[in-house]
């Protein structure tokens, strides 16, 4: 592992901008880090793209975040985590710590529901991709797990539909298939859904236990940050948001997912 200093950024990425959701806990946990997001907007949904697509993307955003002295990189999105985590380790990993937003969920999955039965939504890339099922049945504590693609939620979110009767009828159609029948906990395995964790519980009647990964996944990076002793201790972070293709609308987009107002950088990395 190269050497690397604790007042190096920490580097964040997602298809667009929903993986800003996990970057807001990461920055309310950790208040004194700087950060490098990368939204790979001209790209988005990667949920619907070739898991080959998918990898060339991660590994060209990896280096890019390399580039801006990143010490650790947080894949925060669980399309791209599911077809690139290994092989951007194998490009970054000598010169960065790389997290994903799998592996810390699945350990807490392990910790606490044990012989449950969990449902799983995201998108195609991240259920067909069968990874969660994979490492799940690696842990071997006897949880069954049972997913279900939910395609159209991540660009109705985009769109601002977060709290109407699209999402709700969304919700409604996807929620009640009978794979998701029966089930102890939800897992929201796609960036996008803390948005509408509200609208979600709402559906359960308040009565599902609905898992949220952006708190878990800042925990695993404040974790890997202590093992290695990289904590910032020194004051003023800086924070850089690049989008690789930039709208107005990705821009009014972002209050919903950061609650403050952020400033969108163009970053033309395809160009
Ligand atoms: N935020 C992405 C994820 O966690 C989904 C959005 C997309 O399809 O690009 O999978």
């Amino acid at each position: 592992m190269r050497q690397l200093a604790s007042n190096q950024p920490i580097g964040i990425f997602d298809s667009g901008i929903g993986g800003l959701t996990i970057a807001k806990e990461v920055v309310r946990q950790l208040p004194q880090e700087s950060i490098v997001y990368f939204g790979d907007t001209a790209h988005l949904p990667y949920g619907d793209k070739s898991t080959a697509a998918i990898q060339a993307y991660s590994v060209k955003i990896a280096h890019l975040l390399l580039q801006q002295q990143c010490k650790l990189i947080l894949i925060a999105c669980n399309s791209a985590a599911s077809a690139a985590y290994e092989l951007v380790k194998e490009y970054v990993g000598k010169q960065a710590l790389v997290i994903d937003v799998i592996t810390p969920t699945i350990n807490y999955l392990r910790e606490h529901y044990a012989g449950k039965v969990i449902g799983l939504i995201g998108t195609k890339q991240t259920v067909n991709s069968n990874v969660y099922k994979k490492k799940i049945d690696d842990v071997a504590v006897g949880i069954r797990l049972k997913s279900y693609a939910t395609p159209l939620l991540a660009t109705t979110i985009e769109e601002g539909f977060t709290n109407n009767l699209v999402i709700e009828s969304l919700l409604q159609e996807y929620l009640s298939h009978t794979e998701l029948k029966n089930i102890d906990a939800l897992v929201l395995a796609c960036t996008h859904y803390p948005i509408i964790k509200h609208k979600i519980a709402e559906f359960y009647q308040n009565k599902m236990d609905i898992i949220d990964t952006s708190e878990i996944i800042a925990q695993a990076v404040r974790a890997q940050l202590e093992y290695h002793q990289l904590l910032n201790k020194t004051a003023n972070p800086s924070k850089h948001f690049y989008v690789s293709d930039y709208t107005e609308s990705f821009l009014a987009g972002t209050k919903l997912f950061f609650d403050e107002m952020i400033k969108l950088e163009h970053y033309p990395l395809w160009e």
